[in-house]
């Protein structure tokens, strides 16, 4: 059964006020506008805050959420915005939260591999409606509504149709407070179930590529919401299934996204592990 997090379809009806298409049209432009502003400033990709052995605090993290940010709030003054950026600072009140990702996969970005991506969800009353991420350096597109099929620059696009967990390509990730035991693990069972795993460093982009057909599944034992939002509804409206393990404090979660034909063997196979 689907978390009530990643569910697609909005609990009643959508306010009257708001339609899809506005919203997923905000959301777009949102995703491709943040991502702009960091293409624009690819010489600053050394420009941090600070570096750390398990995370980047990007100064274009920043600005690119600002970004995102002043386009949904000159459409939608009176909503709610979590971005991982203030993602500590009080949710004002509202029906209407929209969940920014600005820099998915900040490591990667710094050191200059393509894999990174803008992310925009947006949630009525706790069900997605709409989502869009944006991967600038591979100039793709990722949209989906609850109501819609997920694309990719506008064409319709489908998981794979692997059911043998044996053959599937999975991808997982090294978990930014947990590089020690309990998270290695999770690494050697994804790597004993399935074909050679990767570990290719920005949770949203790897979720596309479920979406895609390109990875069979994604698994990562702590994610957090902005890293899955808009991706998870991409992957379940292309056909795929995705499911939060386990959820902890503060927006964290153990999720697995995957095409569907191998969702119960990785479940099986993960799940044990998260009760340990
Ligand atoms: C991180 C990336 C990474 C994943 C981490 C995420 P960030 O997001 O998606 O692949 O392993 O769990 O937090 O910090 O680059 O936005």
């Amino acid at each position: 059964m689907l978390s009530p997090d990643v569910q697609a379809r909005p609990a009643g009806p959508l306010n009257p006020m708001l339609s899809t298409p506005q919203l997923q049209a905000i959301a777009t432009l949102a995703a491709r506008r943040a991502g702009e502003h960091v293409l624009a400033n690819l010489h600053r990709r050394g420009d941090v805050n600070s570096v750390l052995r398990t995370d980047v605090k990007h100064k274009l993290d920043v600005e690119a959420q600002e970004t995102a940010t002043a386009v949904i709030l000159s459409a939608f003054p009176d909503h709610a915005i979590l971005g991982e950026e203030t993602c500590d600072a009080p949710l004002p009140e509202s029906d209407t939260v929209w969940i920014i990702d600005p820099i998915d996969g900040t490591i990667n970005f710094f050191h200059g591999l393509p894999w990174w991506c803008c992310s925009v969800a947006v949630r009525f009353k706790g069900q997605a409606v709409a989502g869009a991420v944006f991967i600038p350096e591979m100039h793709q597109m990722y949209e989906a509504t609850f109501d819609g099929p997920a694309l990719c620059n506008g064409v319709p696009i489908q998981v794979s149709k692997t059911d043998r967990i044996d053959l599937a390509i999975l991808a997982t990730g090294a978990d930014k407070w947990d590089l020690g035991e309990h998270a290695f693990r999770f690494m050697r069972k994804v790597s004993e179930i399935g074909q050679r795993p990767r570990i290719l460093g920005a949770a949203a982009v790897d979720m596309c590529m479920v979406a895609a057909g390109k990875l069979d599944g994604y698994f990562e034992s702590g994610i957090y919401v902005w890293d899955m939002a808009a991706a998870s509804l991409i992957v379940e409206r292309a056909g795929g299934q995705c499911e939060i393990l386990k959820a902890y404090p503060k927006h964290r979660m153990a999720f697995l996204a995957t095409n569907g034909g191998v969702h119960a063997a990785c479940r099986d196979a993960l799940l044990p592990l998260l009760n340990v």
